[in-house]
């Protein structure tokens, strides 16, 4: 999806801000009218905001504050989206046809909310982990997904390609890490 201007989105301090691996994760996301489509870890819901123009959506996270500001961005921008505070995607039913998520890559334990949005457990992959274990559960057999990962992520890369089809669609180099988004889809070759 490209950068829409029309999509406003509010910030504030306590939820993470849309940066450049946000952008990164919009760009490689694409969705279609009729595709039902989730984002997981939405934060103030750049890309879910994008695609709620296109499609039916839902949003997930699991920060209070993100998910109230999640629901005022919709609302602002006139759009219907379902906006769940939850666990990744615990208590959502699939199928989805598109489901994306940039999840905390950074290696560290996260000590307040805003760190729940960078720090991803040991590897930084702790989050990316669990997502991928529960992704067959909600994704449809037919659809994709998209996971922005760094290069220091190795466990998820490791189950992402014994678990899926997986193919790099985008990367960039930011400071000291490379990060790129995998597109993910069900049944191994
Ligand atoms: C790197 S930020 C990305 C935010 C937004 N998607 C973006 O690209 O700008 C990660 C987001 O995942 C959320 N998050 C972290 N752990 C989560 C979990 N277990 N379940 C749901 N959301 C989670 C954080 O609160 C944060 O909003």
């Amino acid at each position: 999806m490209r950068p829409d201007l029309e999509v406003v989105v509010e910030e504030r301090p306590t939820v993470y801000r849309p940066s450049d691996d946000s952008y990164l994760l919009l760009g490689a996301v694409s969705v279609a009218p009729g595709e039902r489509f989730l984002e997981v870890g939405a934060g103030a819901g750049l890309v879910a905001l994008h695609a709620a123009r296109i499609t039916e959506s839902v949003a997930t996270d699991i920060s209070r504050d993100a998910v109230d500001l999640l629901d005022k961005n919709a609302r602002k921008n006139g759009l219907r989206l379902r906006v769940v505070r939850t666990d990744l995607m615990a208590g959502l039913r699939g199928p989805f046809g598109v489901v994306a998520f940039n999840p905390p890559y950074l290696a560290g334990e996260p000590s307040d909310t805003l760190g729940h949005a960078w720090q991803g457990g040991d590897d930084g992959s702790e989050v990316a982990l669990r997502f991928l274990k529960d992704l067959p559960r909600v994704l449809a057999p037919e659809g994709r997904a998209y996971l922005l990962l760094s290069r220091e992520n190795a466990p998820a890369r490791v189950l992402a390609e014994s678990s899926f089809r997986v193919k790099v669609l985008t990367s960039k180099a930011l400071f000291f890490e490379r990060l790129d988004v995998i597109e993910l889809r069900q049944g191994l070759e």
